[in-house]
């Protein structure tokens, strides 16, 4: 069947995991690898979609998938950081998404499908750093008005949960959203859509 060889390419690529909202704070934990599975270089190379049950992230926590050489961050929102969301816009420097950086289905509130999940590209649109997760609220180094997001050390770029650029930053547009829908509740398809594969 034609549709063959890309079921044999939805693989789970999982890369890694960091980051546990704890109860006064926040605690940084070190995951081992969750799962090791490798698509095979033939599926790489073609950009095959990948599959990954987002059940495993726990609430406040990232876990990086991979997917055509790119890190694609899900992260389990917690109904606290989904409603930081509307309290940043001020900050923002495109709270609507209106540049082009999404699916039309996640130009919306939390530029999702499901608001406590989250996927995105994890690579700056600056000059294309990889920033760091940082889902803790006023910390000292980023100051009383962070509610948690995404901090790029390396020329300073802030994006929101929902990856969003803030205003008066280096990066000009808010972090890039890749094709994505869910196969069950929990499934998640990276790299493909309604539409067809990316
Ligand atoms: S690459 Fe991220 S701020 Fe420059």
């Amino acid at each position: 069947m034609a549709n063959e060889g890309v079921n044999q390419g939805r693989r789970r690529l999982l890369v890694g995991a960091t980051g546990v909202v704890g109860g006064a704070g926040v605690v940084a934990l070190a995951y081992p690898f969750l799962a090791t599975w490798q698509p095979s270089a033939r599926a790489q190379a073609a950009g095959a979609p990948v599959e990954f049950d987002v059940a495993q992230v726990e609430p406040g926590q990232l876990v990086r998938v991979g997917w055509r050489g790119q890190p694609v961050w899900v992260t389990h929102r917690t109904p606290e950081m989904i409603a930081s969301l509307e309290e940043n816009r001020p900050l923002l420097a495109d709270p609507d998404s209106n540049v082009a950086q999404q699916p039309a289905y996640a130009q919306n509130a939390t530029r999702s499908i499901k608001p406590e999940y989250s996927v995105l590209i994890g690579i700056c649109t600056h000059l294309g750093c990889s920033p760091s997760y940082r889902p803790e609220v006023a910390p000292a180094d980023l100051g009383g008005n962070w509610r948690g997001g995404y901090f790029c050390a390396c020329h300073g770029s802030r994006f929101d949960m929902a990856g969003r650029v803030w205003r008066n930053v280096p990066a000009p547009t808010n972090l890039v959203i890749p094709p994505h829908r869910y196969l069950s509740d929990t499934l998640l398809l990276i790299g493909e859509d309604e539409e067809g594969a990316a």
